[in-house]
């Protein structure tokens, strides 16, 4: 699968842009500011139909505008496929597939995966438990569908129970029965993402310490944990916990709390791990990320590189420019502050490179 062409209208800081790609190795380069990181966030708007770095699709329309689109053309198993995101201020988000618009965006998640690679960004490591599920619930969903859809209902029913709760709160009163369908919802759907969950971990885990292995030239050892309130005696739990639920007027058991401990040496990396190791582990996950994709799928995802070779020292970069070049990966875009280094980095291999000059979002070819 490769994108050949990307075409934007008021999105970010592009009034309009067109660029057609390489199939091999495509570099953003521009000053900071200058819009390179957000073409690549175009282009996992298109994977994903939302932004990786926006939580709400609106902050992506261009300052004083009333609308974006996003359209970019695929090729996938050797067909041409388009695919158009976008937003009117006051409608609803519309997605298409060569011109047939989704009922529910979250079904076109998964058939054109991308993994985006941005160092920087360390919140997965460093965060909350919900930046971590966030991390890997995206990973699961885009290799299988019907995880997101039990997601999504779950989270609904997550919410209706909730609000159930702070009912009972603000009438004081309360009526078990009301309560039970809501709970025996989240029993039911949590028990499938659980063991969904379970079997992912265990496939996941042995590609994500192979790469950090290979990177790290096996200086620590590394291991990531699945912690979860899901047992056999999961309806315990949930009654055990009513006392604590009514008081806080929200749900405190459940897959919704789940956590993906990572750790160096048996050590929590968020608390031990130097910031080198943390951006190591973060490299790892996403590399072991489009393995997984790759081998669930069949197709290698787009590989979107953020400002990598930044954060990386040589060794990691060597390591990283050799998995370029052994052509572990397919597609690539990357994006420099600094032209001559990916230059540098990219001459000495033997594929097609393109470079696209940024400068505040505008677009011009250098070769
Ligand atoms: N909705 C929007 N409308 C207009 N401009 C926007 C919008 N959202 C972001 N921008 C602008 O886009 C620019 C940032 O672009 P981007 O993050 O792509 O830069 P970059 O080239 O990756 O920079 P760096 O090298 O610092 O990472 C900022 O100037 C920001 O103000
Ligand atoms: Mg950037």
């Amino acid at each position: 699968m490769h994108l050949e062409s990307l075409r934007l209208s008021n999105f970010k800081n592009y009034p309009s842009a067109q660029l057609e790609f390489s199939s091999e190795i495509n570099c953003f380069l521009g000053k900071n500011g200058s819009g390179k990181t957000n073409l690549l966030d175009a282009i996992f708007y298109l994977s994903f139909t939302k932004s990786a770095s926006q939580s709400q699709d609106q902050q992506c329309i261009l300052h004083d505008e009333s609308f974006f689109s996003v359209r970019g053309n695929f090729e996938l198993e050797e067909k041409s496929r388009t695919v158009i995101c976008g937003l009117q201020l006051g409608k609803k988000k519309l997605v298409k597939l060569d011109d047939k618009p989704y009922k529910r965006a979250s079904e076109h998640v998964g058939k054109f995966p991308v993994v985006l690679i941005a160092p920087n960004d360390t919140d997965v490591i460093r965060g909350t438990s919900e930046d971590r599920r966030k991390f890997f619930d995206a990973i699961i969903s885009q290799a299988d569908s019907r995880y997101l859809q039990v997601l999504i209902q779950y989270n609904h029913a997550l919410k209706q129970r909730n609000s159930l709760l702070k009912q009972f709160a603000e009438r004081d009163f309360f009526d078990a029965d009301q309560l039970q369908p809501f709970t025996e919802k989240l029993i039911e759907l949590g028990s499938e993402i659980f063991k969904t969950r379970q079997k992912f971990l265990k496939a996941f885990q042995k590609l994500v310490n192979g790469h950090y292995a290979n990177l790290s030239e096996e200086s620590e050892v590394v291991d990531l944990q699945y912690e979860s309130h899901f047992s056999d005696d999961i309806r315990a739990k949930f009654d055990e916990s009513l006392k604590k639920d009514l008081i806080l007027k929200r749900t405190n058991i459940g897959i919704h709390k789940d956590d993906f401990p990572f750790l160096m040496d048996h050590k929590p990396i968020r608390k031990f791990g130097s910031q080198g190791q943390q951006k190591s582990y973060l490299i790892a996950l996403k590399l072991a990320n489009f393995d997984y994709l790759h081998k669930k799928k069949g197709i290698k995802p787009l590989l979107l590189l953020d400002d990598i070779f930044d954060k990386l020292d040589d060794f990691r970069i060597t390591k990283l420019v050799e998995m370029v070049a052994s052509e572990t990966f397919g597609q690539i875009f990357v994006t420099d502050a600094r032209p001559e280094r990916t230059l540098g980095i990219f001459e000495e291999i033997n594929q097609d490179v393109k470079l696209f000059s940024i400068d505040q979002g505008q677009v011009q070819v250098l070769s």
